[in-house]
Parts: C-alpha cells; sequence; structure tokens
C-alpha cells in the first residue's frame, strides 16, 4: 500500500491528529483472537478488544459466516413497515440477556444513535403519560455518550463540546465521581455515594417534574475508566423513584461481559429503566447498536397512538440490518456456548492483580479498574494529553495497541484473553511508562 502523505489524505480520521497520523500511519491490515497485524508485519497485541468490541477476538469464523450467509440470502429489508426473521431472533437474545422486565429492543446503528434514540424514548414516554412538561435531561461531568447532538449534550468531556453551540437545550451535568480520596482503589470506592445528591438539588431548581430522565455510565469508560462509588448508582435509583425520572444505563463499554455479567446493571444490582448498548453486540464485526426498555415504556408509547399509525417516528434505514443482526446472534452464541462472560469474571482477579501493579511506577498517578477493564493514569507532562498520546504510541511500537484518553490508558482485553496475554500486556505498559 502506498503510505505517502498524498495517498492518505482523502480519508479524514474521526478522532484523530489527523496531520501526524498522515506523517506516521499506523494501520492495520489483519486480525485474528488477540492479535492485530500492521502495515509493516507487526504482530500487535489488542488490549483494548478493539474499541471495547472484539470482546471474543477477531475474525470468529463463526460471525463471518453468518454474515456471509445472510448477505447471499436477504442482503437488505426495508426497516420501516417490513422485518426479517433474524431481527425478532436478536431481540430475543438481547432481551434474554437485560435484567428484570428491559425486554424491548429498538435497534440502530451505533452507541450514539442509541443514546439519541433514548432521549426519544424518553420524550415520548412521558408525552404519552401526559407529562410533556419533563423537557430537562440529566448526565454527569466527564461523562461520554457519543457523538449525535443530543449525546454530546449529555457528555461531560470539554474538548467534546466546545466547538459544537448551544447543543441540545436543557441539560445538567452532576459532578463526576472523581475523588482523591478513591484514588488506586480497586473496584468501587468508599466515598462518593452522596454526590447522587445533585440529582436532588436540580429538582429542586428546575421542579419536581420537569426532568425527564438521567443518563449514567455504570462505569464512564471512554473518560477513564471512573468505577462507581459504592452506593452512588442506589441513590440516584431511589432518587429517580422518587421523582418519577426515568433512568438510563449508558451500557455502550459495560454491555456484553465486560463486568462479568451481561450488564454491569446485574454486577451492580441496580436496575435500570432503559439501557443503551453497542459495540460487542456484534463482537465489532457489524456495526450496531440498540436500546433495551421496560416493557411498560414499550406499552405506554405504544397504546397511546392510534391503531394503525406508527406508535414512535424514529428509526433508521439501517434499522436491525440482516448482516448486523447475523452477526449479533453469531456473537451471541459465542459468548454462550463458550461461556465467555463467566470466562470475563474468572480472569478479572489476575488482571486487575497486573494493573494495579503497575502503581509503583513513578508515573502512575492513578490506577482503577473493575471487571476486565482498566484505567492507568500517568501524570501530566507538558500539557493534559500529551503523554497519553506518546504513551499509545509507545506501546504500540512495543507490539501492544491500547485506547488512550487524554492521560489515561484504557485497558480492556477480550475475554479469550489468557494469563500471559495479560502478563504481556502489564510487561508493555511497565516498559512504556518506566521509560519515563
Ligand atoms: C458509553 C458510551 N456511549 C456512547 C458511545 C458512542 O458509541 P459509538 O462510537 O458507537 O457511536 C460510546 C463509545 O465509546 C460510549 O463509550
Amino acid at each position: 500500500m502506498d503510505l505517502t502523505h498524498e495517498a492518505l489524505e482523502h480519508h479524514w480520521l474521526p478522532f484523530t491528529p489527523n496531520r501526524e497520523f498522515k506523517r506516521e500511519p499506523r494501520l492495520f491490515v489483519r486480525a485474528s483472537g488477540m492479535h492485530y497485524w500492521s502495515q509493516t508485519g507487526q504482530k500487535i497485541l489488542d488490549g483494548s478488544s478493539g474499541l471495547f468490541t472484539s470482546a471474543a477476538g477477531h475474525c470468529r469464523p463463526e460471525i463471518a459466516a453468518a454474515v456471509a450467509e445472510q448477505l447471499q440470502t436477504l442482503d437488505f429489508t426495508p426497516s420501516f413497515m417490513r422485518g426479517h426473521p433474524g431481527a425478532f431472533a436478536l431481540a430475543d437474545g438481547v432481551a434474554a440477556l437485560t435484567p428484570k422486565d428491559l425486554n424491548h429492543i429498538f435497534f440502530c446503528n451505533s452507541g450514539s444513535e442509541a443514546v439519541d434514540t433514548a432521549i426519544k424514548i424518553a420524550f415520548a414516554y412521558h408525552l404519552a403519560r401526559k407529562e410533556a412538561q419533563r423537557t430537562y435531561f440529566v448526565s454527569r461531568e466527564r461523562a461520554y455518550h457519543g457523538v449525535n447532538i443530543g449525546g454530546t449534550a449529555l457528555s461531560g468531556m470539554v474538548k467534546n463540546r466546545e466547538a459544537f453551540g448551544a447543543l441540545m437545550p436543557g441539560v445538567l451535568h452532576l459532578r463526576h465521581t472523581l475523588l482523591p480520596e478513591n484514588r488506586m482503589t480497586r473496584g468501587q470506592g468508599a466515598t462518593g455515594a452522596e454526590l447522587a445528591d445533585d440529582l436532588l438539588r436540580f429538582v429542586q431548581l428546575v421542579g419536581e417534574q420537569r426532568i425527564a430522565a438521567v443518563f449514567v455510565e455504570p462505569i464512564a469508560g471512554s473518560t477513564g475508566v471512573l468505577v462507581p462509588p459504592r452506593g452512588y448508582l442506589e441513590r440516584i435509583r431511589a432518587i429517580c423513584d422518587r421523582y418519577g425520572i426515568l433512568l438510563v444505563f449508558d451500557e455502550v463499554i459495560c454491555g456484553f461481559g465486560r463486568t462479568g455479567e451481561p450488564f454491569a446493571a446485574t454486577s451492580f444490582g441496580v436496575t435500570p429503566d432503559i439501557i443503551t448498548m453497542a459495540k460487542a453486540l456484534t463482537n465489532g464485526a457489524q456495526p450496531m447498536g440498540a436500546v433495551a426498555v421496560r416493557d411498560d415504556i414499550y406499552r405506554t408509547i405504544v397504546d397511546a397512538a392510534p391503531d394503525g399509525a406508527p406508535e414512535f417516528f424514529h428509526g433508521y434505514t439501517y434499522s436491525a440490518h440482516p448482516a448486523a443482526c447475523a452477526a449479533g446472534l453469531a456473537t451471541l452464541k459465542i459468548y454462550q456456548s463458550e461461556h465467555l462472560f463467566a470466562a470475563a469474571q474468572k480472569l478479572s482477579g489476575y488482571f486487575l492483580d497486573a494493573m494495579f501493579a503497575l502503581q509503583d511506577l513513578a508515573v502512575v498517578n492513578d490506577v482503577r479498574g473493575y471487571g476486565l477493564l482498566a484505567g492507568v493514569e500517568v501524570k501530566p507532562g507538558k500539557a493534559p494529553g500529551v503523554r497519553g498520546g506518546e504513551l499509545q504510541a509507545r506501546l504500540f511500537d512495543r507490539g501492544l495497541h491500547v485506547k488512550t484518553t487524554g492521560d489515561v490508558a484504557i485497558i480492556a482485553p477480550a475475554f479469550i484473553a489468557s494469563r500471559s496475554d495479560v502478563d504481556q500486556i502489564a510487561a508493555s505498559l511497565r516498559d512504556a511508562l518506566a521509560a519515563y
């Protein structure tokens, strides 16, 4: 492949320093299991499951075969007023994994679309209940809820917001839960449940019946693995119950086993009203997102509309795309037959030991983790994020792919990882970090 700057010019890469990338391109050309191969033939261990997507490992032949067969049988079905068997089967499969009565599944194509879909479901639900005055949404500082307009407004990372004007009005942000008292805490920190009471202040600020929904990542992933303090999610749930506010868990990263259970809602024992998901739903092999809602939310919206008319004026041309459904079904089958969520849970202790052992390095500012998800934060260099970017490049050159956000390396191996894969991830991190 031609790797001159001119040959790479037309592709505008997302969330990437394009000029730097095109000066020093790092491309993947092949993947299998726990590994990628770069354009120079270098074998790279995948320490972040792609982008938290490929939980069953890369290039699973079962998924590739299911997609190929689907594309030769039924490549596309109009998603409005038509259906195909795979969509119903996948909705059943997802509903079997979601907690309690979150059994109605709306399909879309990404985590961002799942979040904006959930915002619209919350509006539609309150309208159907004749509570259309609930127009405020609450999320958190340091949240990441994707990049569509609603999700950008909910997000709490300044770089993702500052260029884009007023976005969606009526969004209030709870304080984040990254507290110095909980530094180097494995699992849930002891301090910080009371931060949930910010929600009470918002109720007092805008009115008892004005908030439509609260969006929370059970573990804030993209912002650097912020594990909720003990009692925090329970307290948010209780306040939502008291004031008729919908609780949405954005499980785009946590969903499908990352915490050792199908959803983090199960791991933390707190059931939301709506769950957004994507990524590992298809093992990353096809773009797909989904929103699971409580049965009565679906019923309320559907029953409020006249018979014969669409009840929810929302959907995508590629909602429940046949190839994505085939990938999703094959993926869920692998998770089940290989007991991969249990495997993630079993490996978690060893993995977290290895990540927390890095805290002896002088440059390491904090380590956080839960399940097969850990954040290793380095002390900032010249400016915030510079060291994180540098670290990511150094790791790549040492044969390890890791996603970084700011100055945090986010480590999330696939559930098929062995202890020796974990050892290799830890050794590469140690080597790269010791160079500071
Ligand atoms: C919690 C959360 N929500 C939403 C998204 C957006 O998903 P996508 O990039 O598929 O649009 C992400 C992506 O990392 C995420 O972590």
